[in-house]
């Protein structure tokens, strides 16, 4: 696949001033760079809170690039057709917005949680699950996983389904069937994988520094590849398989280079927006 993807998952850091200086950082080297980066499908997860915060800044940066476009061609509000303003305010648009977690009921006493409707009404286009944070602190199973993704799917959100080893079952060599399985069982009957986003992160490299040579990180793309070939027949080639922990600006091309890595998922080298924007710039 030609096309990347970067995901920037800033977990649970960053408020509204945070978001503010991260935004404007974002757009004034987006607009410097612009030509690389609108070929990337850029994808932010902030905290849940963030994401209608962050969308609505982005429709108004959006109106005052249409007001330049207005300016620079003398023209009116009026002189442009529903379609024409609704495709310039889209082409603005420099990053699309993920959540970090949905809940796989549509309503309830669910004290916490949001759905995946409400994911949608804040702007999400995109939810992370299945992270290992989630697995692990919040005891969340393949079934439950397999849940969340059948909701999110139902509401037209793209699941970013995260799928990694610890350190003890790739020192026991079992690496490549616990992912088999972790992939398979996350993924309900009914829906397609090419729905879906993939994002490979061994635990043992997540925040770590550690990070897996480019042969075993090539050896479990490839499993995932032919995985998505024998499921989801020819779409297989449009589902982007991305690479997650430890991905820093110095690491990022090499890993990129990688023959089934469409794209990266980035933690805390996201949360610098300049670091970030070098990353995929990669
Ligand atoms: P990291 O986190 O880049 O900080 O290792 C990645 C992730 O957990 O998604």
């Amino acid at each position: 696949m030609a096309k990347k993807m970067i995901v920037a998952n800033w977990k649970m850091n960053n408020a509204f001033e945070e978001a503010d200086q991260w935004l404007g950082t974002f757009i004034d080297l987006y607009a410097n760079n612009k030509d690389a980066l609108q070929n990337l499908d850029i994808v932010i997860c902030p905290p849940s809170f963030l994401v209608d915060y962050l969308d609505s800044q982005l429709l108004d940066n959006a109106f005052d690039g249409l007001e330049t476009i207005m300016l620079a061609q003398n023209k009116q509000i009026e002189d442009f057709s529903e379609e024409e303003i609704a495709d310039i305010v889209v082409g603005q648009r420099p990053f699309w917005l993920g959540a970090q977690d949905c809940h796989f009921e549509n309503a309830g006493s669910f004290t916490g949680d949001l759905s995946a409707e409400m994911v949608k009404k804040i702007g999400a286009d995109y939810v992370i699950l299945g992270h290992s944070e989630r697995r692990e602190n919040h005891f969340e199973t393949d079934e439950i996983i397999a849940k969340k993704v059948a909701a999110a799917v139902a509401q037209d959100i793209v699941p970013i389904l995260c799928v990694g080893e610890n350190k003890e079952i790739r020192d026991q060599k079992k690496h490549l069937e616990f992912i088999y399985k972790q992939l398979l069982f996350s993924v309900p009957k009914g829906v397609k994988f090419y729905r879906l986003v993939i994002a490979y992160e061994p635990i043992w490299s997540i925040g770590t520094g550690v990070l897996p040579t480019i042969e075993e990180i090539n050896e479990m793309t490839r499993m995932i590849k032919k995985i998505l070939v024998e499921k989801g027949a020819e779409f297989a080639e449009e589902i982007f398989i991305l690479y997650g922990g430890s991905v820093t600006e110095e690491n990022s091309a090499e890993i990129l280079a990688i023959e089934n890595v469409d794209g990266l998922l980035v933690g805390k080298a996201s949360l610098d927006a300049a670091n970030f924007v070098k990353i995929c710039l990669s």
